[in-house]
């Protein structure tokens, strides 16, 4: 009923009487002014006013799950929604609810993470109330060694979300950052658990530094937050939702087309360090190179010594060679 009442006094111009959400929803009047007292809590702007009604006034940056499911446009990502306000990680608790036997689709959101994680053990920096920090769980057909597009897909359908809500284009730092003017705005970690050649489950984590005002010495060049880069307040649910709407775009078509074929015009332009020299840093040494841009498999092209070389996500990492980008 939460999300229902928000839904209508969204839609309304102006109150919405009492006993119109009364009889909508077949409840009594303590019943609709509880949940509008809860609205409120959850930092809503209702007022309420005697013979009128309720109305909704500019609610500021609510992220809840009731929000997050009156913006949801989704055929089917999000629609088993478990938000919470902390957690460890979303990554691990789309992983316990995966064990449980959550469907395919299931987003799992929350305001603050404990023990948010980050790409080769590092730690996610996920404080309360300054970020969209969700996890997707899948459950698809496809074999283990295709996983690794996900994160890509992911990549653009972040970039997407963000161009979308604040008009601002990010750009993609292969295989999984979403960068805005050099700097990291976004990160993905994708996990799988896999059983005899079989995916038995992915997560796909994304954590976006929505409205972060300050990061600690050791990162402050390289990472960024939509605050500080376009200098716009950023709703967390509106950006969740688009991101979400974007995913579910994409990876259809990926379903269907099985490989990035679909996409890789559209990656490649976004791409930062396309046509620049990159520093590929692999376990068994580097080597320097010209970034060309993707293959359909979602492998890096890069130009060295007139031969093009494939790399391979999740084995290297590219920089650029005067730093990160
Ligand atoms: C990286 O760039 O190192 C990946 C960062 C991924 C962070 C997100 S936040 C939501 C999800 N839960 C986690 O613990 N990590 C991912």
């Amino acid at each position: 009923m939460k999300t229902e009442i928000i839904k209508l006094l969204k839609a309304a111009p102006d109150y919405v009487s009492g006993q119109e959400l009364c009889e909508t929803f077949g409840v009594s009047r303590t019943a609709v002014w509880k949940v509008i007292r809860q609205l409120q809590e959850d930092g809503y702007e209702i007022e309420a006013k005697r013979n009128r009604g309720y109305r909704l006034g500019d609610s500021g940056d609510v992220f809840t799950g009731a929000e997050l499911r009156s913006l949801l446009n989704t055929r089917w990502v999000g629609h088993n929604l478990v938000f919470l306000e902390q957690v460890d990680s979303t990554n691990e608790e789309a992983k316990r609810q995966a064990e449980k036997g959550a469907p395919d689709g299931t987003l799992v959101a929350a305001a603050e993470q404990s023990a948010g994680k980050g790409r080769r053990g590092r730690t996610w920096i996920s404080e309360k109330g300054t970020g969209v920090w969700m996890s997707l769980l899948l459950r698809p057909d496809f074999p283990p060694e295709c996983a690794s597009m996900l994160t890509l897909v992911a990549a653009m359908a972040v970039e997407k979300g963000i161009s979308r809500v604040t008009g601002v284009d990010g750009q993609i730092k292969w295989p999984n950052d979403v960068v805005i003017e050099g700097k990291k705005v976004c990160g993905i970690l994708t996990e799988m658990s896999t059983e005899m050649e079989c995916i038995h489950y992915v997560v796909v984590g994304i954590g976006i530094n929505v409205g972060t005002e300050e990061f600690p010495e050791e990162i402050r060049d390289l990472a960024t937050s939509l605050y500080l880069s376009t200098q716009k307040k950023v709703k967390r649910a509106v950006l969740a939702a688009a991101v979400a709407e974007a995913w579910e775009f994409y990876y259809e078509q990926f379903l269907k087309s099985g490989d990035l074929r679909f996409l890789m015009e559209e990656y490649n332009e976004r791409l930062v360090n396309r046509g620049r020299e990159v520093k590929v840093l692999a376990l068994d040494g580097g080597y320097m190179g010209i970034s060309q841009g993707i293959n359909e498999k979602g492998e890096l092209l890069v130009e060295t010594g007139g031969m093009v070389r494939t790399v391979i996500s999740g084995e290297v990492s590219v920089r650029g060679i005067y730093g990160y980008v």
